[in-house]
């Protein structure tokens, strides 16, 4: 992970939201009477019933090995096609335009800062967790809004009532305001809701991604509604947490209002978003000292070229091993 990135405070005035999503509504309108509200209010049920503290920590345990699929971040976005969201009321595209709506709308604005494009190029590919190759994991445990564990719920999580239900909700210490958490403690520190979120910051973390701590921070809490937008939960975070929420409530913008109908020519975008992969380089460097048990690895930010150059290096290694 790279450092801090000063955040331009000026720009996000100049980003035009449309009035209505994909349907002809208003943005995360959760009462409107749509064909998915139910699905979504169910949905809500699910998850909040089933995600504890408890089962967390042991998908985080199990995923955190990365040895689903090996592919490229363009094979992923590809990959991520064949899924749809069902938590969100708002996006009926494939999910390959949300990707670049959202970061072509930022390089609009943003054209300086480039991984900020790459951040909301990859923001949701922890999505494929859907996939069959990914486990085919049901959609309560992949998308939808998150939240800590370990604490109180707050009451502005959507559906709140549905926690009454969830085996934490009555935890002597989890039901507390801090529950195992010291204040200000740092998000970092902080167990969330799982889903693509923390997938893909996983996938990031352990692939040694060169992004900054803003692009990592976004990854990682974009659908944390409650701090982002409510202002909960302000009392886990630190100062760096204050600094990058400043940037995750610029890219969320993007992320929620360029979910319209607005069609990007996905061929014509591609050369740009294969060169910013391409500079994400801090992979091969650490392919190279310890291959054998990264080659086992997700190699998310791999090019076709890195992957040669790997596929090269694991040749001449198995021939040293031979002789
Ligand atoms: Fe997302
Ligand atoms: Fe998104």
């Amino acid at each position: 992970m790279a450092g801090a990135v000063a955040v331009e405070t000026n720009k996000d005035e100049g980003f035009n939201a449309p009035d209505s999503n994909a349907f002809g509504h208003s943005f995360r309108d959760y009462d409107k009477e749509s064909e998915r509200r139910a699905g979504v209010e169910n949905f809500y049920k699910t998850n909040h019933i089933n995600q504890t503290y408890e089962f967390v920590t042991k998908k985080k345990e199990e995923f955190e090995k990365l040895n689903r699929a090996k592919m490229s971040i363009w094979e992923c976005c590809e990959l991520l096609n064949e899924t749809v969201d069902e938590s969100d009321p708002d996006l009926d595209e494939p999910q390959i335009e949300h990707l670049l709506q959202s970061a072509e709308a930022i390089r609009r604005d943003y054209p300086d800062q480039d991984w900020l494009h790459l951040t909301a190029l990859i923001h949701d590919l922890g999505k494929v967790l859907l996939h069959p190759k990914f486990g085919a994991e049901p959609q309560w445990c992949v998308v939808g809004d998150t939240y800590p564990l370990g604490c109180a719920f707050d009451e502005s999580i959507v559906y709140h009532k549905y926690f009454e239900q969830n085996p934490d909700f009555k935890h002597p210490v989890y039901s507390t305001k801090l529950g195992v958490y010291k204040e200000n403690c740092g998000l970092e520190n902080v167990t969330i809701s799982w889903g693509h979120d923390d997938y893909m910051y996983t996938v990031m973390k352990e692939n040694k991604s060169t992004l900054p701590s803003a692009a990592f921070f976004i990854i990682r809490f974009h659908s944390f509604y409650p701090l982002h937008t409510s202002g909960a939960y302000s009392y886990l975070m630190n100062d760096e947490d204050t600094e990058n929420l400043k940037w995750l409530k610029i890219f969320n913008k993007y992320d929620l209002y360029s979910k319209s109908k607005v069609r990007v020519d996905v061929e014509k975008v591609k050369p740009y978003y294969l060169s910013l992969i391409e500079k994400e380089s801090g992979f091969v460097s650490i392919l190279r000292s310890d291959f054998s048990s990264l080659a086992k690895r997700l190699l998310w930010f791999a090019s076709e070229e890195e992957e040669y150059q790997c596929s090269q290096m694991f040749e001449t290694e198995k021939r040293g091993k031979g002789r």
